[in-house]
């Protein structure tokens, strides 16, 4: 019979576990061996609270605890918590010797010192924060084959630092002026837990921007892009969308003199000629959320007035699955050295 590694999801009753779940249930090369959730309460047919995986599992879905993880033997532990349950228990599931894939922003900064600022806790893993692979599966295949723990990132940066990673790097964009990344959600963004200002009458019907200047994932798309000593370089807003799943990002950019809509696209084609999960759009049509939502795939676009060098690029993402499951589960193939779409497509 075919080797399959063992894989655990915490956080199974949530949005992205429920999304990485129905992956793993038909991976070739990944045995979905437990789940798990909040600490309090008795365990659950999975399928109770996903109707949806009727027929595909006999599982329970149990309380968390250590030791019932150990037990499990797993090679591969996915973390769907939120981020103070994250920050605690990924040294302890370190010590498994298990794969651990942290979806949480727990891991992502480099610098210990933001997470008091952004996050509201002391970090008290600082060497962990070095060892971590910020899991932006496109710019690290190389580093992720033996990777231990993988910080997979958020589901706003993903969809700006896809698009402006290669065109940062490729020397195209005036530094002087500012990265400006003007960010849509749906709600599943926030979680399965609805409160004052997401629930349905709040969303329906309206669309508003939030946190403004001090969303969490303004350190992390600052540090994607290179910027964390120059911030007052980037403005990110992020909005709500009276819609379930989907990110769509509009990023206004000043290129240097004399670059064509020819050289960005070019740019992204070298950048992923050998990506699965990057769709470069080449003609006149933009990315939209309706293309990408309950897919896999990062859309990325753009529009270039070359009488001024001004360029808005435009990518699409499903927040849930490259923004945070699907990309989850790239990362996790890569480090077991399986195929990086299986499960996926
Ligand atoms: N939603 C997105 O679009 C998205 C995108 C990228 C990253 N993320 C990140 O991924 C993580 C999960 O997000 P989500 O939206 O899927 O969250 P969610 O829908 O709110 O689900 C959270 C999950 O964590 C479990 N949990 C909460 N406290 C726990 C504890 N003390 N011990 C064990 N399990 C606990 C919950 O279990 P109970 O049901 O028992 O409470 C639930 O299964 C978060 O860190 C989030 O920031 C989310």
């Amino acid at each position: 019979m075919k080797h399959r590694f063992r894989a655990v999801v915490a956080g199974a009753t949530g949005y992205s576990g429920r999304d990485l779940i129905r992956m793993l249930l038909r991976h070739p090369d990944l045995e979905l061996v437990g789940t798990f959730a909040s600490s309090s309460g008795d365990a659950v047919k999975l399928t109770e609270i996903h109707p949806q995986l009727t027929g595909y599992t006999d599982l329970d879905c149990r309380p968390f605890n250590e030791e019932a993880v150990k037990g499990l033997k797993p090679d591969l532990i996915f973390l769907a918590t939120p981020n103070e349950f994250s920050h605690e228990i990924v040294p302890k599931m370190i010590e498994t010797g298990a794969v651990v894939v942290d979806l949480s922003g727990s891991f992502r900064l480099r610098d210990a010192r933001l997470y008091e600022q952004y996050y509201g806790f002391e970090h008290t893993s600082p060497g962990l924060l070095e060892r971590a692979i910020y899991g932006l599966t496109e710019f690290v295949a190389d580093e992720l084959p033996g990777a231990k723990l993988i910080a997979n990132p958020g589901c706003y940066p993903t969809s700006i630092l896809i698009p402006m990673n290669p065109l940062m790097r490729a020397g195209i964009i005036d530094e002087s002026q500012p990265v400006i990344c003007d960010s849509k959600s749906g709600v599943t963004g926030a979680g399965k837990t609805a409160n004052s200002t997401t629930h349905f009458v709040e969303v329906s019907e309206s669309f508003r921007a939030y946190n403004v200047f001090k969303h969490r994932h303004t350190p992390e798309i600052a540090q994607g892009l290179g910027l964390e000593n120059r911030t007052d370089n980037l403005i990110f807003t992020p909005h709500l969308l009276p819609i379930n799943r989907g990110i769509l990002s509009t990023i206004y950019i000043r290129l240097t003199g004399g670059v064509r809509r020819t050289d960005l696209l070019d740019c992204w084609r070298e950048s992923f000629k050998s990506s699965k999960f990057v769709r470069i759009f080449d003609g006149s049509q933009l990315p939209e959320i309706k293309f990408t939502a309950n897919t896999p795939f990062c859309d990325i676009g753009c529009t270039v007035d070359e009488a001024t060098g001004q360029a808005i690029i435009v990518s699409s993402i499903d927040n849930l699955l490259k923004g945070a499951a699907s990309q989850a589960l790239q990362n996790a193939n890569l480090a077991l050295g399986v195929d990086e779409g299986a499960g996926i497509i």
